[in-house]
């Protein structure tokens, strides 16, 4: 019968069965004793299991030498407890089956040694064989999981937005554009110039930036609702916390406040925090080894502590008297640099700090304003390491402090009537966040560059297939 590595690695196949193990060959060492020992990983968890294989099998001298670094094989064994320390079992080899040889060991791209997270980039279809990237993938697949089940848990309904849009959610002018245009044949203005005007099946169409607006729709008739999906920036940004698709998830809840989605926030946050310490210890202890020394401390240390919530005008207080020089100095109404939010999780609280009350300037035109007349019931969420992972507000409610904002922004209202409707029928006071996946995955993982914690990552001048 078959088993995954990590079922014979947790005990689950009993001692003296016999066992086929399949995947690829991290190593192999031969003995002066004529024996060989083959790890294979096969992605179930973080170690290989180690394979002694015996001369005396029938492909030993033809095959099993030859086995290099990649090459895929199934392995059938006798499951033994080991002798080798930090293993629990491995497999006295009766079989070596080779499903696919490497070609060329000597250019084989992932030959097993410490290699730059900017050449694993360049094979973005072969670094899911090396530890570190099965091992964030492990772990962004555990956190995505995890996410689902708290608003499962909680009463939530996932409700899947659109990708093509016409509405400019975040109103930044970051959009895609979706064309069904024949391209040999794209229409021209009178003055010459491309007409896009008509290019999605006669409209205008866009990759959405965020599911907000949709999901909002839904939270007005259903509660309380969540969309997890892929959202798209077209924002130059050549950043290690940029990309240009990256996944977000956006809760909405009727009847909450700015202070409800902040817990609900701090709640989450906590609970997969707990799951991936639960769940991918050999995975945390890796990157606590290789990566940031910190990352598993940091972690238990929150799914314990109560968050620090601070207002925005307190926090440009603290920048400004903390006696360090920022490269983009600080004043009441700027937007937060990522040197000043690192500055508050890193140096101030050392741990992820909530931030209410945004100067309404700086935020998008749905945000609840505040009775002070400036600030608006806005809340973000910064992260040591990586600065804002979460953004949120009160939606603006009343139907004449919207239109008076839609008009003040320059929106062109005609694409916000289904959202000025939920404002003209039963209105509810609501509110929502978005997080961003990648970046939660950077945090939880340590990993310097957002472009190492998605599969296949998009952004300016990366490397796409
Ligand atoms: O702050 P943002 O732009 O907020 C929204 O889109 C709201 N509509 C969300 C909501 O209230 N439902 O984006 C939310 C989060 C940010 O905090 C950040 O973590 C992430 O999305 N994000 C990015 N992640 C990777 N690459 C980018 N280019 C990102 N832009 C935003
Ligand atoms: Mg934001």
């Amino acid at each position: 019968s078959y088993a995954s590595v990590v079922d014979v690695l947790a005990g689950k196949v009993a001692v003296d069965d016999t066992v086929t193990v399949r995947g690829w060959v991290r190593t192999r060492r031969d003995s002066k004793a004529g024996i060989s020992f083959i790890n294979v990983h096969d992605g179930s968890c973080f170690d290989a299991i180690q394979a002694v294989v015996p001369a005396e099998l029938p492909n030993y001298q033809s095959e099993v030498l030859k086995l290099t670094t990649g090459c895929s094989v199934a392995i059938t064994g006798i499951v033994v407890e080991s002798q080798g320390k930090g293993q629990s079992y491995e497999l006295q080899a009766t079989g070596v089956k080779v499903y696919g040889w490497v070609e060329d060991p000597d250019i084989y791209p992932m030959a097993p040694k410490r290699h730059s997270m900017e050449y694993l980039r360049e094979y973005a279809h072969l670094r899911p064989r090396t530890n570190v990237t099965g091992a964030v993938m492990r772990v962004r697949n555990t956190l995505s999981q995890a996410i689902h089940r708290f608003f499962h848990e909680h009463g939530y309904l996932w409700v899947s937005t659109p990708i093509i849009t016409t509405s400019d959610c975040e109103g930044a002018g970051e959009m895609f554009r979706v064309s069904t245009l024949d391209l040999l044949n794209v229409p021209k203005t009178e003055t010459g110039e491309v007409d896009f005007s008509e290019d999605f099946f006669g409209k205008e169409a866009f990759l959405t930036v965020s599911g907000q607006l949709n999901v909002e729709s839904y939270a007005c008739s259903l509660s309380k609702v969540y969309t997890f999906g892929p959202t798209f920036r077209a924002e130059n940004s050549n950043t290690s916390r940029h990309l240009s698709e990256f996944w977000m998830v956006e809760p909405e809840v009727a009847f909450a406040d700015l202070n409800d989605i902040a817990h609900l926030a701090e709640d989450m946050l906590k609970y997969v925090f707990k799951a991936v310490l639960e769940e991918r210890p050999d995975d945390m202890a890796f990157f606590q080894q290789r990566i940031n020394s910190e990352v598993i401390e940091r972690l238990e240390k929150m799914v314990d502590a109560d968050f620090v919530h601070m207002d925005y005008t307190d926090a440009i207080e603290i920048l400004q008297n903390c006696g360090k020089k920022f490269e983009y100095p600080v004043e009441w109404g700027v937007d937060l640099q990522s040197e000043h939010e690192r500055y508050l999780a890193e140096e101030h609280v050392g741990a992820p700090i909530i931030l209410k009350n945004y100067p309404r300037d700086i935020k998008a035109f749905y945000m609840r304003q505040n009775d002070d007349g400036k600030t608006v019931a806005a809340m973000d969420v910064l992260a040591p390491g990586i600065g804002e992972i979460i953004g949120g507000s009160a939606r603006e409610e009343r139907l004449d402090v919207l239109d008076k904002r839609i008009e003040e922004m320059n929106l062109p209202a005609e694409e916000y009537g289904f959202y000025r409707d939920l404002r003209r029928y039963g209105s509810v006071p609501h509110a929502g966040f978005g997080l961003g996946f990648e970046r939660l995955v950077a945090y939880v993982t340590g990993m310097q560059n957002i472009r190492d914690v998605i599969p296949f990552p998009r952004a300016p001048k990366s490397a796409q297939f």
